[in-house]
């Protein structure tokens, strides 16, 4: 049984696949309207469909490139319009990249503005419906790699550090606001995440199946972890050690170690 955070309406980005999408079933079956945003519509569209039929709910698609700033832009205005949101979830990401200083940096200012640019604008459009009406959340899709120096991965983890300092900050500035702040935190989920020829190593071989966290999982927790007003959760015991493991002294290289493997 999932705990109902606050119904009404949800933007969620990245929602054409994996924990977007994910997230846009267990909203719906909340009875919250929704707002899908990515860049494949086809995807957003059958999804709204689906959703609509099955749960009575109101969906409306918005296509959109949030590595571009004129994509960013038009989320934004449609948040300000809309001026309805309980919810907003800003969760499309992307990983990869490879050792920074070999990376492409054309993928790396779009992993930035994905990432950081468009988690920091959407957050600022919808706060001030929310403040005003003393109702509503954000949660910002962070990662174990958060808690990581991940080199192979550098840029992937120092944006998701971000995110997670970012929405600590935040969650303290909101406090009396009646605004709840997330940093959603898992780690290995099964989504399209790892289908990225750059992860074909670490899908196969490397990565024991008992660390990885089905979708649905992982969206019940943070659910569940919203309506206890958990800014940083990180889901799962498992996920939780995983994240504790830089703290201890000698484990930093010997990740590392594993690390370089899939570079
Ligand atoms: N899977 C994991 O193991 C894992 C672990 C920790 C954290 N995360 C985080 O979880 C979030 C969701 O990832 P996922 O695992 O669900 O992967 P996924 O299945 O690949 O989904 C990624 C989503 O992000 C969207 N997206 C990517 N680039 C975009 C862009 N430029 N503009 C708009 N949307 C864009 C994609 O939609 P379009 O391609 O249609 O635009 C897709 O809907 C990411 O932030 C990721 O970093 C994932």
């Amino acid at each position: 049984m999932i705990v109902q955070p606050s119904s009404g309406t949800a933007l969620i980005t990245g929602a054409s696949s994996g924990l977007g999408a994910t997230f846009a079933y267990h909203l719906a079956a909340l009875k919250y309207d929704l707002v899908l945003v990515a860049r494949r519509e086809d995807r957003l569209r059958n999804l709204g469909d689906r959703l609509s039929q099955r749960y009575g709910v109101r969906t409306e698609i918005f296509p959109a490139d949030l590595s571009s700033d004129a994509g960013i832009i038009q989320v934004e205005e449609r948040i300000r319009a809309r001026n309805d949101l309980t919810l907003l979830v800003n969760d499309a990401g992307f990983g990869g990249g490879g050792p920074y200083f070999r990376a492409d940096i054309i993928r790396g200012a779009d992993m930035i503005h994905v990432h950081v640019v468009a988690t920091a604008r959407l957050t600022r459009a919808v706060l001030p419906q929310m403040t005003e009406r003393r109702r509503g959340a954000v949660i910002n899709l962070g990662s174990v790699a958060a808690f990581y120096v991940l080199p192979g991965s550098v840029l992937y983890g120092s944006t998701k550090a971000w995110v997670v300092a970012f929405s600590r900050g935040l969650a303290h500035e909101l406090k009396g606001t009646g605004v709840r702040i997330q940093a959603l935190c898992p780690g290995f989920t099964h989504t399209e995440f790892h289908d990225a020829p750059e992860f074909e190593k670490m899908k196969d071989t490397s990565i024991p199946g008992f660390l990885w966290m089905p979708a649905d999982k992982v969206i019940e927790k943070s659910l569940r972890a919203l309506a206890r007003g958990k800014t940083v959760y990180i889901p799962g015991l498992r996920n939780k050690i995983l994240a504790s493991l830089p703290r201890i002294p000698f484990a930093g290289p010997i990740i590392r170690r594993i690390a370089r493997r899939h570079e």
